[in-house]
């Protein structure tokens, strides 16, 4: 019997709904997927003593992301675990999204040169380098503790002969940098929208991944231009945003840039552009 139907036998629906209701009460998004990670993490609890059951349990309520009250993340599709720490931006409900159309970018154009650019785990650079295994990847972020993250994650995955990682404002690092692939899931959300967010990104989240200033897209208004010099011209970019943000962000990075289907996916919250020569 599989994982999932050793779970479907011993976990009971009183600890189901235990489960789903301090997700709900802590604002999850997407709760299946939520549900089935934390009720795999706890059986795992449970095998070692259960000694932090209400600790997890009255941090879910506040609002944590699973994955940083468990410290750690599945990349989705693969058998790689990456760690989540305190202090770093968690993977979210649209990972798995950007993460399918890398794979999907990857297969295709088979990148060598890959920069994740505001890296935080590094969870979408080190799926590309899972996908692309000639590539090496860039890491880039402006938080040392994210920074710090994307390094050991790099080195649990036995990744790391693939991989650097630039500790400081991707402003400041990207001109030196000649990519095939960008990847990239940085801060959209309006500063003034932030008080109003659910607790996990007004609370838990560092303010620098998801502050995107006065409209959501300060970051995408000089990411077009940086990166016109740094990718070269048949490379492609892979962006995560937030909802109904797509045209809006596809219009910050400027003239020089093209949405292309050719992931063909149709996520909401994931583009693909590519230069204009
Ligand atoms: C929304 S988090 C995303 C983390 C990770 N890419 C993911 O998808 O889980 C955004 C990250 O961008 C970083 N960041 C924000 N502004 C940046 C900048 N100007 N240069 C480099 N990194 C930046 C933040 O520190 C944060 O780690």
């Amino acid at each position: 019997m599989d994982r999932s139907g050793l779970m479907d036998s011993y976990v009971s629906n009183e600890l189901r709904s235990a489960i789903r209701a301090a997700l709900l009460k802590g604002g999850a998004e997407v709760i299946e997927e939520e549900e089935r990670f934390v009720v795999e993490s706890l059986l795992d609890l449970v095998a070692e003593g259960g000694s932090r059951l209400e600790e997890v349990f009255a941090r879910l309520e506040s609002g944590e992301s699973p994955y940083t009250v468990f410290g750690r993340y599945q990349i989705p599709q693969t058998q790689y675990w990456i760690d989540v720490p305190l202090g770093v931006m968690p993977p979210g409900c649209d990972t798995a999204n950007t993460i399918a159309v890398i794979r999907h970018v990857v297969r295709g154009r088979n990148p060598e040169a890959i920069a994740d650019v505001g890296c935080g785990t590094g969870v979408l650079g080190l799926a590309a380098l899972i996908a692309a295994r000639q590539a090496r990847c860039v890491f880039l972020d402006v938080d040392a503790a994210a920074c710090d993250a994307a390094r050991s994650n790099a080195l649990r995955l036995g990744l790391a002969d693939r991989c650097s990682v630039i500790c400081q404002d991707a402003r400041q690092s990207l001109a030196a940098l000649k990519l095939d692939l960008v990847v990239a899931n940085l801060p959209f959300v309006p500063s003034g929208d932030i008080p109003n967010l659910g607790a996990r990104f007004r609370d838990f989240a560092p303010r620098l991944a998801v502050d995107g200033g006065h409209d959501g897209l300060a970051v995408f208004h000089w990411l077009g231009d940086m990166l016109h010099a740094a990718l070269h011209t048949s490379g492609s970019m892979i962006l995560q945003f937030g909802r109904g943000q797509r045209e809006a962000v596809v219009a910050s990075l400027g003239p020089r840039w093209f949405e292309c289907n050719e992931d063909n996916l149709g996520y909401p919250n994931v583009v693909v552009v590519r230069r204009v020569k």
